[in-house]
């Protein structure tokens, strides 16, 4: 096919055609006496793929990224930008709630509008500062032999099996019931849920961890995300759960992280987290004082490293937002909430 006729097939232009080709996106053959571009299917499916692409936001040096990696497949690639645009969605989002205060706003100051812009940058900062401290890419080949629950100084690890099926007991969904594990890690609390015929969804921010989840447990759907943008439309889901995964986000960030499982869980859904979590502030100081007390300097020193819940704030913020409460604690460190919306 020559341009006109390629750009007319694909419904865009001969302009955007040169466009790609001048960027190295894509190559026609050309004849040799007259120059004229020579486009075969191969190319017409290209441009497709590139076309499609640019239509959900992806640059072009990403696609050029993609299409000159052959191994690297399509879907994972998607799964990338879905990410990037929830997280873009959300930041929106949250601009336009601010606009809409301003707005509405009685006394429209400027003292006013800059609280409000000042609250909104706060937020922007809490959503993009957010980095993965503990290498879990490079954790996820021996995450699951690593989960040592005895024989350690300080093994944040008790009562793990406890915990996991403590939350399959109270959740025990439906089949057909959507369920999202946050920080499903290598999936081992979200994989309990497919014998019960329910559509497993695992989000987690780590693409290895997600990778093993695959290999592992192949019915799951794994997305990559994040607790503060998650990867799901609004009221989607029916039951979320999640393990040892919280408490890699400061307090005022798990904040967040309600909100976001609050806006994806549908009307009368469950919401279950079993983590390392204290009952409350004195709680905290006193766990962290027996430690101190018995000599065990490591164990103070990872509950200073990790944002181990305040349980009593989660709850409270639960409570605010209509949901009922009932919470458990295992053992000193760990702790569980079971909320219904
Ligand atoms: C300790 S592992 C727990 C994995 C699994 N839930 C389990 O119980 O074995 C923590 C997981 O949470 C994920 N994670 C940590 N912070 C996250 C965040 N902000 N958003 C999404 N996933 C996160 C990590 O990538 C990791 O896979």
């Amino acid at each position: 096919m020559k341009i006109n006729e390629a750009a007319k097939f694909l419904n865009t232009t001969a302009k955007t055609l040169r466009f790609y080709e001048s960027k190295g996106l894509i190559t026609p053959e050309k004849d040799e006496t007259n120059q004229y571009r020579h486009y075969t299917e191969n190319d017409l499916y290209r441009i497709s793929t590139i076309l499609a692409l640019r239509e959900i936001g992806v640059s072009l040096g990403d696609i050029k990224t993609l299409l000159d990696q052959p191994n690297l497949s399509m879907n994972h690639y998607l799964d990338i930008q879905r990410s990037a645009l929830f997280e873009q969605w959300i930041e929106i989002r949250d601009m336009i709630g601010t606009i809409d205060r301003m707005i509405e706003a009685d006394n429209n100051s400027v003292d006013n509008i800059h609280e409000l812009a000042s609250h909104l940058k706060n937020l922007k900062d809490i959503r993009s500062k957010w980095q993965d401290r503990w290498n879990f890419d490079g954790q996820a080949i021996d995450y699951d032999e690593n989960i040592k629950k005895e024989g350690h100084a300080f093994n944040v690890h008790e009562g793990y099996d406890e915990g996991l099926a403590t939350v399959e007991e109270l959740v025990n969904p439906q089949s057909d019931d959507v369920v999202l594990d946050i920080g499903i890690g290598t999936g081992n609390l979200g994989s309990r849920f497919l014998k019960n015929g329910a559509h497993v969804i695992g989000v987690d921010q780590s693409e290895k961890m997600l990778e093993i989840c695959h290999q592992k447990h192949p019915a799951i759907e794994t997305r990559k995300g994040h607790f503060l943008a998650l990867p799901l439309m609004d009221y989607s889901v029916d039951i979320i759960v999640s393990s040892y995964a919280l408490h890699h986000l400061p307090d005022d960030e798990k904040l967040l992280a309600l909100g976001e499982m609050n806006r994806v869980l549908k009307e009368s859904g469950q919401l279950c987290i079993a983590d390392l979590m204290f009952e409350n502030k004195r709680h905290r100081n006193q766990v962290i004082e027996n430690y101190h007390n018995t000599g065990n300097q490591v164990a103070v020193e990872v509950i200073d490293d990790e944002y181990f819940a305040d349980k009593s704030l989660l709850v409270t913020y639960l409570i605010e937002n209509g949901f009922v409460v009932e919470t458990m604690q295992f053992n000193d460190i760990l702790g569980l909430i079971f909320a219904k919306k």
